[in-house]
């Protein structure tokens, strides 16, 4: 029988994971099929006793249930459970386990995109929000040698580096942080800044780059933002955010199949999906 996965969200309807997965489970030749779940916020428990009720073998969850679905779950992993935020639902036969894949599918497309080890590097996080937060947490089990934040609101910075700090990472003002940006070799933006329809909007000033530094932004509307472009232009090496949505997706793949699949057939289709 065909196994049914899915997705939780609200909206879900400009998702590009049916594409990957659904190809990936023909390619591997899985009888599965990835479906789109509109589940309002109002029916987040519902929706979970659905997925245990139709055995639904697995889903990801998105905007704006990674929360909400927690208190329904038999079981979370410690890294879902310390950033607080499922993205990723396995069925154990009836058992639901949560677990999230965006940080630790950030940091594996960050190694393999960029083929740079995180040893000893310093790396800057610019922003404080929910997609900072399992980047942090993921880069926080890497050998990095500095993790630090910048957020527009400094608060936000410091309470994360307070709550997952181990002593890596001091916070600053984005000010304070175009200042140092020399003293970086990653560079990371988290926040939403330069995504469509603003695509003019920069998150920090790129003054005092460093030829040769990795900036690296989580967005991928447009696939280069001009704060890419700019850092291209100014000697960096960048990478854009659809590593991490295939790497997230992927990981998410695997731990429903325990099959890898092929990153780059799925990179490959999100870019054609996005270009149209
Ligand atoms: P997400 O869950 O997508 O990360 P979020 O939790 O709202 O969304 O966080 C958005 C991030 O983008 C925050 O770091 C936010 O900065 P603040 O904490 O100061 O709000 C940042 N951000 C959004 N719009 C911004 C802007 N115009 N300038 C600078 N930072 C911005």
């Amino acid at each position: 029988m065909e196994n049914v996965y899915g997705l939780l969200g609200f909206p879900v309807e400009h998702s590009l994971s049916p594409l990957m997965h659904n190809d990936a489970f023909v390619r591997l030749g899985i009888p599965a099929r990835y479906h789109l779940f509109s589940v309002h916020p109002k029916q987040v428990s519902e929706a979970i006793a659905g997925v245990r009720a139709l055995g639904i073998a697995g889903v990801n969850v998105t905007i704006p249930h990674k929360m909400a679905v927690i208190p329904f779950l038999d079981d979370i992993d410690d890294h879902a459970r310390r950033i607080g935020a499922v993205n990723t639902i396995v069925n154990d036969n009836g058992r639901l386990v949560g677990y999230n894949t965006d940080g630790p599918g950030y940091v594996k497309a960050l190694e393999e995109e960029m083929d740079v080890s995180l040893d000893g590097k310093r790396i800057l996080l610019i922003g404080a929000g929910g997609g900072a937060r399992g980047i942090y947490f993921s880069l926080l089990s890497t050998a990095a040698k500095r993790i630090d934040m910048t957020n527009r609101t400094v608060e936000k910075a410091e309470q994360l580096v307070r709550e997952g700090g181990d002593g890596r990472s001091a916070y600053f003002s984005l000010a304070e942080a175009e200042a140092r940006l020399d003293e970086y070799d990653i560079m990371i933006n988290t926040t939403s800044v330069g995504m469509h329809p603003r695509v003019e909007a920069q998150p920090l000033s790129l003054e005092r780059l460093q030829p040769g530094t990795i900036v690296s932004d989580i967005i991928y509307n447009p696939l280069e933002t001009k704060w890419l472009k700019e850092a291209k232009a100014r000697g960096a090496r960048v990478q854009n955010g659809v590593g991490m949505l295939v790497y997230q997706g992927a990981l998410a793949f695997e731990k429903w199949t325990g099959q890898w699949p092929d990153v780059n057939r799925m990179k490959q289709l999100v870019i054609e999906a996005l270009r149209r």
